[in-house]
Parts: structure tokens; sequence; C-alpha cells
């Protein structure tokens, strides 16, 4: 059994406490150099990121959120331009977007896969849209402006249908940059490739954080970039630092951007460890699919689409009752999460842009309706157990079983 009975929702603390002579050793190594920006660290990383995701490049920067936008400006997003993505997503997704100068707008996600539609985009794409000959490029009927991006995001670890994707922005010449902050290591079988690739790896360019409660996570923020395309991994590495490849000569107006040496150095040793925390929590994914599996007609266990191999960054389940399953399980000393409550087209944040309640019904079913289960490497049988047995007595309670 579980210390004291509970459950956390993720459990950090253990993780971390058989690394940390290693982690403080990093520390050490910073300190006694002051390397504290850039160098060995932050080189070393990159390299061996970019290789975990089987692309050329890698730009470490300070958050997911600056990854996205920089990767978006670098990758030729102009200010005016409408750049798609889905509601149901972190809203880091949509400031993103819009700090790159551009327009967020949305199509819906598959109810099943929580991820992009593709037949959605397409019917925006052919609906919403005409082709300027002038310039080639597809705009907006509506709002004038020209539609020239895609963000899918690799929700709760799992990757969105790229194949189709791809298919449906090269034929629209749209540039396509994938959200892929929860899905370090996740793979999808392309078909036209006939291979598994890697989350990150088949868009122009993705975006990754390393909040410390993602799979692969830093002791602080820690984002980065990833890409096969030289000058847009150029252009990033200038973004984070104010616009300069050399100290002092400015390109262009820059952020303040970088990656930290410590962080990039506790990186790489917990990347070391990702392939194996990503097998457990698979493990721990197929456990609670058979535990829940007897209630099934009240409790939907998360959909892994045959094209898919999930990272499982979170495992949720979807519920009809899904506040009183929370609230039953959270007396019971079990951590749970929503992601996430609001859509984002319904934020308040959004209020002036006229999007409405009934827009993307299936990103608002999955907004009334998910349920996040405690789901962290290292989580035990037991503790998967105490879930599931805490969760079946609320579905006999509620006789929805
Ligand atoms: C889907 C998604 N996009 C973007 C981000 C932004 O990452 P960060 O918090 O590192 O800025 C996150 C982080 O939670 C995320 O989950």
């Amino acid at each position: 059994m579980t210390p004291n009975g509970k459950v956390p929702f993720v459990d950090l603390v253990t993780l971390h406490r058989e690394f940390e002579p290693e982690l403080l050793a990093v520390c050490k190594r910073v300190i006694e150099k002051a390397g504290f920006i850039g160098g060995p660290e932050v080189d070393g990383f990159e390299k061996e990121f970019a290789s975990f995701c089987e692309t050329k490049y890698c730009v470490g920067v300070n958050s997911g959120t600056d990854a996205l936008r920089f990767a978006l400006i670098a990758a030729g997003i102009q200010p005016g331009d409408i750049v798609i993505t889905v509601p149901n997503t972190f809203i880091a997704t949509t400031e993103a977007i819009s700090q790159a100068g551009a327009r967020p707008d949305f199509v819906d996600i598959d109810g099943r896969t929580f991820n992009m539609d593709p037949e959605k985009l397409r019917l925006y794409l052919e609906t919403q849209c005409a082709l300027d000959p002038a310039t080639g490029r597809y705009i907006h009927k509506g709002i004038g402006k020209p539609v020239t991006a895609v963000v899918p995001v690799h929700l709760y670890g799992q990757m969105a249908d790229m194949d189709a994707i791809l298919e449906i922005a090269e034929r629209y010449r749209l540039i396509v940059v994938e959200d892929a902050c929860q899905a370090h290591g996740a793979e999808y079988f392309s078909k036209k490739q006939n291979r598994w690739v890697k989350a990150g790896s088949v868009g122009r360019a993705a975006a990754f954080s390393f909040y410390p409660g993602k799979n692969l996570g830093a002791c602080g923020e820690g984002g980065a970039i990833i890409t096969n395309d030289e000058g847009l991994a150029r252009k990033s590495m200038m973004l984070r630092d104010h616009g300069s490849a050399t100290k002092y000569y400015h390109e262009l107006e820059g952020y303040n951007g970088r990656l930290d040496a410590i962080q990039a150095g506790m990186l790489r040793i917990k990347l070391r460890h990702l392939s194996k925390w990503n097998e457990q929590r698979r493990e721990s994914a197929r456990i609670y699919d058979e535990l829940l599996a007897p209630m099934s007609g009240s409790v939907v266990a998360p959909f892994q689409a045959s094209y898919s191999k999930s990272v499982y960054h979170l495992y949720v389940v979807r519920t009809p009752v899904r506040d009183e399953l929370q609230n039953h399980l959270n007396e019971a000393g079990i951590g749970t999460g929503i992601h996430y409550p609001v859509p984002v087209h319904l934020q308040r944040a959004y209020s002036s842009m006229g999007w409405k309640k009934g827009d993307f019904p299936e990103s608002e079913k999955a907004a009334d309706q998910v349920l996040s289960l405690p789901m962290f490497a290292g989580l035990t049988v037991d503790q998967q157990q105490l879930v599931a047995a805490t969760a079946s007595q609320f579905a006999v309670s509620y006789a929805v079983r």
C-alpha cells in the first residue's frame, strides 16, 4: 500500500531522489567554471536531444512557449497571418501564435484521440478559405488574412494524425509546427514513410517544454525547438539571444530566451532515463486500461490510435460525472487533474475574438468530461489498484456501472 494510503497526481520528489548526487554535481561543475549561460552543457544537451528526437538540430530555450513562438517566427510566420490549432490545449499554444504576431484560429478535435481532426482541418480550408492567385496563398474569406501555418498539438503524449495533417498542409501550402510539449518520445506510424517517426521530427519544426512535470522535465524552466532545417535552427538561435549570432552584433530584434547551463546539465542526466520512464508510463497505462475495463460504460479509458505509441504524459479518462468522480477520488486522497476545464476559444483572454459556446463541440465536451488520473514514472501497481478500486466504489454508488 502507498504511504498514508494516498496517491499523488504526480510524484517528482521520489523521482529526483535517485539522481540527487548527479544533479548536485551539475550545479558544482557549472559553478566552478561560472559557465552559467550556454557552453558545453547546453551544446551537449542540444546534440543529445536532437539525436533522441531523430532530427538534425535542437535549440535549447527557456520554455515551451518560447520554443513555439521562436519556431513560428523562424519558420516565416508574418504579422497578421492566421495560424490554425485546436481549442483543446494549454493556452501557451495560442499565446505563442499571438506573440509571433499571428492570429490563432481553430479546428475541432477528434473526440476519441483529443487531437486535431484532419477532416475538420480540410473542411476549414476547403469551405472557409480561397486561393489568392496573386500570392499563391489561401485567404480566410471572412477575416481576409492568409492562413499560413498549422500547429497540431500532440496532447497528453499521443501524436496527432500527422500523415493526414501533412498532406493537407502540403496541398494548402501551410507550414507545420508541432506542439510536442507533452510528447517527448511519442511515436507515430507514418504510412507514407512506412516507419515509426518520433514526435517533433515530421513538421518544419517542433516545440518541447521541459516544465518539471513533463516526461522530460528540468528542475526549473526549459524548452527546445527541434528541426531538420538549418536556416530555421540558426534563426531560432538568434531569436533566443537578442537577435545575435555574435555578441553585440544584432541582425534582428530578438528575445532573452536562452536555456541555462544548469538546467541543460540536469536535462542531460534525465534524458538518459527518458525511454525507460516512457516505457513505465506505457505499462502503467496498460494496467489502468485493464483495471478500468469493468467500468467502461461510465469511465472511458483513453483511446490509443493504431498509428500511435503514446508516452502517456497524462492518463485521461472521460466520464459524464467527472466532477463527482474527481471529488470522490480527492476525498480518498487521490490526486487528479483536469486538462483542461475551459477550451481556449472560451477563455476570457479571448473574449474579444468572437468565439462562442457551440463553436467547437468536441473540445467543449472534452472540457466537461475529462479527468486525468495519477500518472508518473514510478507509479506503483498498488497505487493504481487503489485508484481503480476507489473509482469503482464511486461507479457503484452512482449506479453508472
Ligand atoms: C501543449 C502545451 N503547449 C505549450 C506548453 C508551454 O510550455 P511551457 O510551460 O514550458 O512554456 C505546454 C506546457 O504546459 C503545453 O502543455
